[in-house]
């Protein structure tokens, strides 16, 4: 089947043949109508996840699926052929830059039924990255003043409207141009990161998603009320990372190390620093199903690349110059 692979790090991404996926007896055989492109997709194909995703190469990228089920494993129970469905596959079975996918059933939901296969395969990382930082670690309650840092990405556009959802009153941080994009998502304080500095404007925040690291992420702790709460998908890592990423002892040490003087500045505070490292989850992508089809998540898919065109799409994920997400179509 058709693919696109990496051979190197760091090599730009080529189309191959490579061999059918394998399905295991828990798996479903997806065709692939559209993938979502992410960042991780690009960091993977530099190396700069080498250490904690140890990939074997030649190695398929691609995060982020729709699509409908060809087969199934003798022992999959919830979904058979015909079903349309989207994922993020396990972080070890990547690979939805290719024509056909293998996905453990855990991994797998039906999508949402109001939205394009464009729309679904937009959302998957992205909206679990919403879910995992508001809902699980975040535990955002109606009330709580929220910041979520570029409100017009990909991660960004989700989050607005799912701490929305949650009741919170939420401040994001965008362009100009993209103020009234983010108000329309449901933002009610929209900082220009080029002209205004968020710290100067706000303060007694209840939680920050922060996807930039470094500075911005220490003047996010300091926007925070005590006992208040800075997520980082960006980084650095935090202990909790180390330990449950299975990595060896080393490692382990050397990723404390990463985010030791941020957990300091965050105790000064009297606040708190937390890494978010997303993972695939059909149970909430069920859960994000009935939000997008309840018209509380509105996906936003900002670019549609051809499959042929997956190195350019993936250049432009540098590049900007749209909002949300942008998405390859597969096969129609
Ligand atoms: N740890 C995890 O599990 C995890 C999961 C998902 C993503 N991530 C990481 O999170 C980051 C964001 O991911 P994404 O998919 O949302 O990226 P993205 O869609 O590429 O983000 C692009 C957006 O960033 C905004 N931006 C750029 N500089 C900014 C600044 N200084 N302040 C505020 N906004 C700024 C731009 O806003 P304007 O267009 O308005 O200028 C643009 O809309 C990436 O580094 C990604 O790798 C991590």
């Amino acid at each position: 089947m058709r693919a696109f692979v990496i051979t190197k790090y760091k090599e730009p991404l080529r189309e191959a043949e490579v061999a059918e996926p394998t399905v295991g007896e828990r798996d479903a055989l997806v065709q692939v109508h559209a993938a979502g492109l992410n960042q991780l997709d690009e960091k993977i194909r530099l190396g700069e996840f080498k250490q904690i995703l140890p990939y074997k190469l030649q190695l398929v990228l691609g995060n982020d699926v729709a699509g409908t089920v060809l087969s199934v494993g003798e022992k999959v129970k919830g979904f058979k052929p015909g079903d349309e469905v989207y994922a993020r596959p396990n972080q070890d079975r990547i690979g939805t830059f290719a024509e056909r996918v293998a996905i453990a059933e855990e991994d797998l939901a039906l999508k949402p039924e109001s939205a394009t296969m464009e729309e679904a395969g937009s959302l998957p990382l992205v909206a679990l990255t919403a879910w995992q930082a508001l809902v699980e670690q975040g535990n955002v309650r109606p009330g709580q003043k929220v910041l979520i840092h570029a409100g017009a990405g990909g991660v960004g556009s989700i989050a607005i409207q799912l701490a929305k959802h949650l009741g919170a009153t939420v401040a994001t941080t965008a362009s100009s141009s993209n103020a009234g994009f983010v108000r329309d998502l449901g933002a009610d304080v929209v900082i220009d990161y080029r002209t205004q500095d968020f710290e100067q404007l706000l303060g007694g925040y209840d939680l920050v998603l922060d996807s930039l690291g470094g500075q911005n992420l220490q003047k996010s702790l300091r926007i925070l009320k005590p006992g208040g709460k800075a997520i980082g998908i960006a980084g650095p890592p935090d202990p909790a990372f180390a330990r449950t990423a299975g990595l060896n002892p080393l490692l382990r040490l050397v990723i404390t190390g990463l985010s030791s003087k941020i957990r300091k500045q965050a105790r000064k505070l009297g606040v708190s620093y937390e890494f978010l490292f997303m993972r695939a989850s059909g149970d909430q992508l069920r859960q994000i199903s009935a939000l997008v089809d309840a018209g509380v998540l509105r996906p936003v898919v900002g670019k549609v690349f051809t499959f042929g065109q997956a190195p350019e799409a993936l250049q432009s994920l540098a590049a900007g110059g749209f909002r949300g997400k942008a998405v390859l179509t597969v096969t129609g």
